[in-house]
């Protein structure tokens, strides 16, 4: 596996492996790997001929008030994943190679990025934006592999893709979770044990959430209650949202029809992580 630090030496690299024929596919992550990560990677290398990862902590997609200086990073590990998953080329660019001069141009959103996770993080879905826009275009990938988790950051991924005609196809993969049903995050590093114990009520509130409508509940309203109260009840959590979003034109719903996703931020202690499932509901 080569690991490439410049623009220039990634689309050479690429280039190389293009005039052997071969496919590319390419997982974009921001590092500190987890099992969701190189499941995302294990998935491109089975379905091409090579695989690209992006490691970048990418600034423009975080608040003033947010983590990225202590978002955590550990480039001998890493490599040593996804060397071991396969990997091809690790790229891992630095911030000025990614943005030698202020960026005065960027994508927006629309209104897709002020939902949701787009509400507690203003600015946020326009960095992902512009900066997956750049990977893509430095890259070129034939698919890029995505994690279910962030399925709000798929589904603005997904209306870029389509809006600026990227030649690319956009594989979202299913969240993977620990044994109790926490969904594996880069985040839950800052968890302390005590609240690493009660991480996992996020999950088993959407479980119980989604036993509700299988029950015949359709009233969103109902179902984000139950989910809010089962989330704080004992874990003292504070709720940024919990929302019902039918999967057709991704918006947040009153009535339950249709493929929905049941989606929860929630902070733990000061940690704020996110998860979803998704019901169909016929
Ligand atoms: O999901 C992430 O890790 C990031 O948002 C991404 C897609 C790599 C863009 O920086």
């Amino acid at each position: 596996m080569k690991v490439i630090k410049t623009i220039g030496a990634l689309r050479a690299a690429v280039a190389a492996h293009r005039r052997r024929g071969h496919a590319v596919g390419f997982v974009p992550t921001m590092g500190y790997f987890h099992q969701g990560h190189v499941s995302l990677m294990k998935a491109s290398v089975k379905a091409h001929d090579t695989t690209v990862v992006s490691l970048f902590v990418n600034p423009t997609q975080f608040g003033p008030a947010e983590d990225l200086a202590r978002y955590p990073r550990d480039l001998k590990r890493d490599t040593a994943q996804a060397r071991a998953a396969g990997v091809d080329i690790l790229f891992v660019p630095t911030v000025e190679e990614m943005y030698p001069c202020p960026a005065a141009v960027s994508i927006e959103v629309g209104s897709m990025g002020d939902i949701l996770c787009g509400a507690a993080r203003p600015g946020h879905f326009r960095g992902v934006a512009t900066v997956v826009a750049k990977l893509l275009n430095i890259v070129q990938p034939d698919a890029m592999y995505l994690g279910q988790k962030d399925a709000q950051q798929a589904e603005v991924l997904k209306r870029v893709v389509m809006a600026l005609d990227f030649p690319v196809r956009i594989k979202v993969c299913p969240t993977c979770r620990e044994q109790d049903g926490l969904a594996m995050s880069s985040r839950n590093l800052y968890l302390s044990p005590a609240e690493r114990a009660k991480a996992p009520a996020i999950y088993l509130a959407l479980c119980q959430g989604a036993k509700r409508i299988a029950d015949g509940e359709r009233d969103a309203s109902k179902i984000n209650s139950l989910i809010k109260k089962l989330i704080c009840d004992g874990t003292g959590a504070s709720i940024d949202y919990v929302s019902c979003v039918g999967l057709d034109g991704f918006r947040i719903v009153r009535r339950i029809e249709g493929d929905t996703l049941m989606a929860v931020a929630a902070r733990i202690g000061s940690t704020r992580l996110i998860d979803n499932i998704v019901v169909k509901v016929r």
